[in-house]
């Protein structure tokens, strides 16, 4: 693998603390990661936590390393350079080529690629001078990813978030690595071609009454990991997606759906004739056993208030208790054991009860697992087998699942292999 110099650069707005996210990648996959935030991107996020990540040094000052040239050293050695956040200022900035900061010279001493992944309010986005700079930027060879469509910082929602950070690190290492890396991607990539391939991602919601519901922590965002890295390496994605908190995939047959028994429909007419079954959804285990037609008010119960709740059918056990022939099924296991061994105990436990191919063990907790754009799992196999490990972002744990399922089809299920005839032309 190519080792990359990149010079991440962090503008002055909310969206720096996702920064640290997309530093954190590009250090996993193995890059030596320089961070130059401005002044205004320190107030987002500190030096020490830019350090730490980076493993690098982070210097924002202009008049510091004079001696080492620092100024224009960080950009004639970077092979690539990042700015996530670009705010409209620092896309005005760069479009006018100023370079009153240490980002501003970086950027002008280098020849690197620049990608930048634009994040303000849809207004600023939108204004005709923004549009003009970014214009300027895409013909010059900027490339610009994002922004995404969704809620904003305050109460507004439009374009101008920023896009999430395993988008821009994708669309930043493609851009330099351009072949090499999408061969080196579609090495495995391909090889779920003309496949059908299934994915619940998000949480279901259980109604108590028009504006309230029971529901859980999971944003989605393995699941739809999953449902890309399937659709990169060829598959027709159909994504079962309920109430996802993060933006949906593209290319992918979308089915949205809300509660437990909207997803059990969803999920038993996709998995009809499906090769892959994979359910990442956080499914609701118990819900109302009415819901109130009117909003529920405090005065109908002075001394608390008791729900009855009723089981919801576990849509993954009913799939894998009956004959499923040629459908590999995927499940996943939430779980707050903090013992690895107790932890996979689990996970064999599950497999079993479901009737899972495969069921993907992860921990959660307050702080693990549920927003996070990495995750670190287990994925338990026949006899309950540890048959992989990952870590890393969501998007490689989800190509290193993928990487199981189809070694396990090519040896379990050859029907999920072989090209179905009315497929080969
Ligand atoms: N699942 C399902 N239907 C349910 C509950 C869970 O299909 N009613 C699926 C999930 O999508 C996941 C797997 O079963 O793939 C395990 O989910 P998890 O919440 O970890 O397990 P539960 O069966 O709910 O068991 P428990 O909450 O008791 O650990």
């Amino acid at each position: 693998m190519t080792r990359l110099n990149i010079v991440v650069g962090i503008t002055g707005g909310i969206a720096a603390y996702k920064a640290v996210g997309v530093v954190r990648a590009l250090v996993l996959a193995g890059h030596d990661v320089h961070v130059v935030p401005t002044e205004g991107a320190l107030r987002f996020v500190g030096r020490p936590t830019l350090e730490a990540i980076s493993r690098n040094p982070v210097h924002t000052e202009l008049y510091e390393g004079v001696a080492e040239v620092r100024h224009v050293a960080i950009g004639q050695a970077a092979d690539l350079i990042v700015i996530a956040p670009a705010t409209a200022n620092s896309i005005a900035k760069l479009a006018a080529g100023l370079a009153d900061d240490l980002l501003g010279n970086t950027l002008l001493a280098s020849e690197a690629p620049v990608v930048i992944a634009p994040a303000m309010h849809t207004e600023m986005w939108r204004h005709p001078a923004t549009r003009a700079n970014v214009e300027t930027l895409r013909s010059r060879g900027v490339t610009i990813v994002g922004p995404a469509v969704g809620q904003l910082t305050g109460a507004d929602s439009g374009p101008g978030r920023m896009e999430e950070p395993d988008v821009i690190v994708r669309a930043a290492l493609e851009r330099v690595l351009g072949e090499a890396s999408k061969h080196e991607a579609s090495a495995h990539r391909g090889d779920l071609a003309g496949r059908h391939v299934v994915v619940s991602a998000g949480g279901t919601r259980e109604p108590l009454d028009p504006v309230r519901f029971l529901g859980n922590r999971s944003s989605g965002k393995q699941g739809i990991a999953i449902a890309e890295a399937a659709r990169e390496r060829g598959a027709h994605v159909t994504l079962i997606a309920a109430n996802l908190e993060v933006a949906e995939p593209e290319g992918c047959d979308i089915r949205r759906v809300s509660t437990t028994l909207e997803l059990q429909a969803a999920v038993a007419e996709a998995a009809q004739g499906a090769d892959v079954v994979v359910m990442a959804a956080a499914v609701a285990d118990y819900r109302p056993a009415s819901v109130s037609e009117a909003k529920i008010k405090k005065e109908q119960s002075d001394d608390g208030l008791t729900l009855e709740l009723v089981r919801n059918p576990d849509i993954l056990a009913s799939l894998g208790n009956a004959p499923h022939p040629g459908t590999l099924l995927v499940g996943f296991a939430a779980e707050t054991e903090a013992d690895d061994e107790r932890l996979f105990e689990l996970g064999r436990a599950k497999r079993e009860a479901k009737g899972a191919d495969l069921l993907v063990v992860n921990r959660v907790g307050w702080n693990e697992g549920f927003a996070s754009d990495e995750n670190r799992v287990v994925v338990i196999g026949d006899g309950g087998a540890v048959v992989a490990r990952a870590d890393g972002t969501k998007l490689s744990v989800a190509h290193d699942i993928l990487d199981v399922v189809v070694a396990q089809a090519t040896t379990a299920a050859p029907a999920a292999t072989t090209p179905k005839e009315s497929e080969t032309e």
